[in-house]
């Protein structure tokens, strides 16, 4: 007998980004860079930075209220949410759960899920496969990140890159052919230490020594990252649009993680997808880790770019390491 699983698709979306900005030129002051390397180098012209009473369950409740609003759902009808975040508002409770209570919501699973920057390609791929087997009905999708906390604002090779925000998916059944096509996930924990945030776990907790030594900063080893990322995010999204069924000619819509313009150019090049087809917005915001993803599906869908039955791809690749993608027909 054929078991014919339910299509699940995303029914809305919202995104959040913090007030203040903070420019390249602001950057100069504070570290030795300039406008110039940062812009020719990433790509990046500015990023968005909490405000210290602004924690990551602030900017997933936001980005999630938009996210339901859009889909024309109440809240108390969202029985799964899931928040990707490398930057919870604590250890624990989970950042899910204070979302959870923040938007109202009774009766739902709420969790965490850390795959970093892939964290969101992870959401949405679990979110699809409980709603598939009936397990839950509307999901909740969240990439939330206040990564500025994490930054060492002295290290001018990672303090340019990162940026703050939310963005929110709201998924459920949908019709036969249209939604998720297709996910693919993978991880290599032997690239463990290419980025890492040594300290304030179990491995090594907090201690004065440890803050003395910055050991709670983001540490990256940027070039290696580099050749991984434009390597795996191609592979993936190979992968991902064979199990689709589908070619590189058949994309209409390419999302990839925001990390760098260059890792950007490079995939789409490999892929011989044309970069009119690339979603691009880190200029604005930096690298959001979690959150770039959805920022950026959210603003192409609100800027009439995305339209019914084109072929999305999202791709993105982070620490961890993780990596994985998704084929969506809208
Ligand atoms: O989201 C998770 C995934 N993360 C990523 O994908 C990040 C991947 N990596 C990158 O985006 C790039 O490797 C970086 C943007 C982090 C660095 O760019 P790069 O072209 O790989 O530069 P580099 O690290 O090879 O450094 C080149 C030079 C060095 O100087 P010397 O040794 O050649 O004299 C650096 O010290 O640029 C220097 N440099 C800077 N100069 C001005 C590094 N950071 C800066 C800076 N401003 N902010």
């Amino acid at each position: 007998m054929e078991v014919k699983f339910k299509s699940v698709g995303i029914v809305g979306t919202g995104f959040c980004v913090p007030k203040k900005v903070l420019t390249n030129f602001d950057l100069e002051k504070m570290v030795d860079t300039t406008d110039d390397w940062i812009r020719t180098r990433t790509g990046i012209r500015e990023r968005r930075i909490a405000d210290s009473n602004e924690a990551t369950s602030d900017l997933a409740g936001k980005a999630a209220r938009k996210a339901l609003e859009d889909a024309r759902l109440n809240p108390d009808e969202i029985d799964l949410i899931i928040v990707a975040t490398l930057s919870p508002d604590m250890s624990f409770p989970s950042t899910a759960c204070l979302v959870q209570h923040k938007l109202g919501i009774k009766n739902a699973c709420a969790f965490d899920l850390e795959a970093a920057c892939s964290g969101f390609i992870y959401g949405l791929s679990v979110a699809d496969a409980f709603i598939k087997s009936s397990t839950y009905k509307i999901a909740l999708v969240i990439g939330a990140e206040t990564f500025s906390r994490i930054v060492d604002w002295k290290d001018r090779n990672t303090c340019i890159l990162m940026g703050d925000g939310a963005g929110a998916v709201v998924l459920r059944e949908v019709i036969n052919g249209k939604g998720i096509l297709s996910t693919y996930l993978d991880a290599d924990g032997s690239g463990a230490d290419l980025m890492k945030q040594p300290a304030g776990g179990s491995r090594l907790p907090a201690t004065e020594e440890t803050v003395k030594q910055g050991l709670h900063y983001f540490k990256m080893q940027g070039n290696e990252v580099f050749k991984h990322a434009v390597r795996i995010m191609t592979a993936s999204t190979i992968t991902a649009l064979k199990k689709a069924n589908l070619s590189n000619e058949d994309v209409d819509w390419l999302i990839p993680h925001q990390a760098n313009s260059r890792i950007i150019q490079s995939v789409a090049k490999r892929l011989c997808i044309p970069m009119e087809k690339v979603i691009v917005n880190l200029d604005k915001y930096g690298n959001t880790t979690a959150a770039t993803i959805p920022i950026a599906l959210d603003e192409a869908v609100k800027q009439g770019k995305i339209k019914e039955e084109d072929n999305v791809v999202l791709v993105a690749f982070g620490a961890g390491l993780t990596w994985g993608a998704c084929v969506l027909r809208w």
